[in-house]
């Protein structure tokens, strides 16, 4: 953490957890070794961005396309997300960590929706970092549920055509009440988004390291930092331009 320079911290840091399976199978365990094990690294990285200071933590944990998984790969998930949310909020209540789930979460079996329904009441009022799941989440789903919302407002009268703003799309996201993040993070060696957030990481500096999920640790969430903080910014603008403006 030596170097980092805390004024410049992203406030909003989002992570496509990736390669559980394959750093299971490479020791010649089954995947969900590798699931039970990205959890640990899930606790350590939340408590490190807690120290850190970061604001919100969106941490992408199951997409609409899993869903097409090995029904006992999906199956084995659902049970660890309900577990690992009893077993974690107590404590993530008692470090003031507010939880808050995105995606099409009707889609999740009852027992999880119950779970998470009680984790986002208990940790509603926390004022620490805000710790965003993403589960049975894509952007395109949350895209098209947003353009549903705007096209109804329209029909209801309580909005023009001309009134749509970007403003307006990310008001009806789901993510409507976070910042968009400055830092994408992904791991396992993979360079894509997968269907993550595509609206809001429009700006945001992308960090791709090969290091799988599970061996995921504070020290490489530092180096993403400091990899994030040696970058400029321009938005469109020259070089000169950004310095000045600094
Ligand atoms: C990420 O790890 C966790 C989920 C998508 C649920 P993977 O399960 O995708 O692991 P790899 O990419 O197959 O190694
Ligand atoms: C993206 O990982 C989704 C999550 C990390 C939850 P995947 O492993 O499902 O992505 P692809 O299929 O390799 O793009
Ligand atoms: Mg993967």
């Amino acid at each position: 953490m030596e170097n980092l320079d805390l004024k410049r911290l992203p406030k909003h840091v989002a992570i496509i957890m990736d390669g559980n399976g394959r750093w299971a199978q490479e020791q010649g365990q089954d995947r969900l070794f590798g699931h039970y094990h990205g959890v640990v690294s899930v606790r350590k990285v939340v408590e490190a961005a807690a120290e850190i200071g970061i604001e919100f933590l969106t941490l992408y944990a199951f997409s609409t396309e899993n869903w097409d998984r090995p029904e006992a790969e999906v199956t084995g998930l659902m049970t660890l997300f309900v577990d690992t949310i009893a077993k974690e909020v107590p404590d993530l209540h008692k470090n003031n960590i507010k939880l808050s789930f995105i995606g099409n979460l009707d889609m999740l079996p009852t027992s999880a929706k119950q779970a998470l329904a009680d984790a986002t009441a208990q940790t509603a009022q926390n004022t620490g970092l805000t710790l965003i799941i993403a589960l049975s989440y894509s952007s395109r789903w949350e895209l098209v549920e947003a353009t549903k919302k705007i096209a109804q407002k329209v029909q209801n009268g309580q909005l023009s055509t001309d009134q749509i703003t970007e403003a307006t799309i990310s008001e009806n996201l789901t993510t409507s009440a976070f910042p968009d993040p400055e830092l994408m993070i992904r791991t396992s060696g993979e360079c894509r988004i997968s269907n993550f957030l595509l609206y809001q990481l429009a700006y945001s500096e992308l960090y791709f390291t090969d290091t799988r999920w599970p061996e995921f640790r504070k020290a490489d969430l530092v180096k993403a930092l400091l990899d994030y903080q040696s970058r400029e910014r321009r938005f469109g603008k020259t070089s000169a331009q950004v310095q000045i403006d600094v």
